[in-house]
């Protein structure tokens, strides 16, 4: 296929780390199944990334393979798109050794997330957590991707993907696609429950801050219920109304409705009933993914099946890259 013809390529990735939260797939997961159809998409487990905090072997070993039955659960079709866990492609990690010496030990210092997890896990700085971004530059880079969708808190790692990309073609020759951050213009973003002003997260201690994607209508309801608001009365997106802000948000998300439409639909009403209904609008949006996960995981070798062809795939893809790459930098050929 000539170059002009090319089908733009979407690369994005998610840690297997427990059930994903309602911020992973209103501000990711969600989005990239549509995109399957318009773009030669590549999406991944990044166990890789996960061994930067510690992990017992057996948890991860499950969330890996539950993290995949899920991917596919939200939408993605292995048959349109490459799906694969990251460890099952050795191109990454070799490519992640060849960028990581065009990056500067000043730009991974400023990475504000390895900042929040070297605070968070000061026994264990390891070298890993600190060349995390380096890690994720490579699984963009090595297949050209175009186009990442992620949510906003992983902007400042994609700005330095690009920054990795820029220098390595300046000082080697036009060899990296330079790629865009996608990132939804609503529910980038999704805050706690409980403290809305920090973003809703998988290790958040409290469990009512996280809705799961697996959480079944009762406890949906439930921390629906106990979401924390303001002291205010009025529905309406507002600067302040973080806990507000953060249910429209998802109200919105969850049914397709304009955020002016959800703050119309609900004046005069009470905090008490916008909630429940917000609770009832996720599990509605949940059920399918509930569902569709519960018949996937009782497939093991269908799952299997998927992995070992996807990471085929990635790995044929990548190699291509890898390769002139490794031209590039001037690395003897011994084919
Ligand atoms: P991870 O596993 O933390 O999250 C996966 C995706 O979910 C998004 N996200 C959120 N979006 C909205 N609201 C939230 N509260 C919220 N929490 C998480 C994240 O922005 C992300 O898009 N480093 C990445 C994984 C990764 C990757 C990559 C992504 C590794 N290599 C290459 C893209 C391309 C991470 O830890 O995401």
């Amino acid at each position: 296929m000539a170059d002009t013809e090319r089908k733009k390529v979407i690369f994005s990735g998610i840690q297997p780390t427990g059930v994903f939260t309602l911020g992973n797939y209103v501000g990711a997961v969600r989005n990239w199944g549509p995109l399957q159809d318009e773009y030669d998409c590549i999406y991944s487990i990044v166990d890789q990334h996960a061994i930067t905090v510690r992990k017992d072997p057996a948890k991860l070993r499950q969330q890996t393979v539950e993290g995949y039955a899920l991917l596919l659960a939200c939408g993605i079709d292995p048959k349109k798109s490459i799906v694969f866990i990251q460890s099952h492609n050795p191109n990454h990690a070799q490519l992640s050794w060849v960028l990581g010496c065009v990056t500067q030990f000043g730009e991974l210092s400023r990475m504000t997330q390895f900042k929040d997890k070297a605070a968070k896990h000061a026994d264990d700085i390891n070298a890993g957590l600190f060349t995390y971004p380096v890690l994720m530059a490579a699984d963009i880079l090595t297949y050209n991707a175009d186009a990442v969708p992620i949510g906003d808190d992983q902007r400042q790692h994609l700005e330095l993907a690009r920054n990795i990309a820029v220098r390595f073609n300046q000082r080697y020759g036009d060899m990296f696609t330079v790629p865009e951050a996608y990132i939804p213009k609503v529910g980038a973003r999704i805050k706690s429950l409980q403290e809305p002003t920090k973003k809703m997260s998988k290790s958040d201690e409290n469990p009512n801050a996280t809705i799961y994607i697996l959480d079944d209508k009762d406890t949906i309801m439930r921390k629906f219920r106990r979401a924390v608001t303001d002291s205010d009365t009025e529905i309406r997106f507002a600067e302040g109304k973080d806990g507000i802000n953060n249910l429209l948000t998802i109200y919105s998300c969850a049914t397709g409705k304009g955020i002016p439409d959800c703050e119309k639909e609900f004046a005069g009403k009470g905090y008490g009933d916008f909630k429940l209904a917000v609770g009832e609008a996720v599990a509605d949006y949940l059920e399918p993914v509930r569902t569709e996960y519960a018949r996937l995981m009782d497939d093991r070798a269908y799952l299997k099946e998927c992995w070992t062809d996807g990471a085929q795939r990635a790995f044929r893809m990548s190699n291509k890259v890898l390769t002139k790459a490794y031209r590039k930098i001037g690395f003897v050929d011994y084919r």
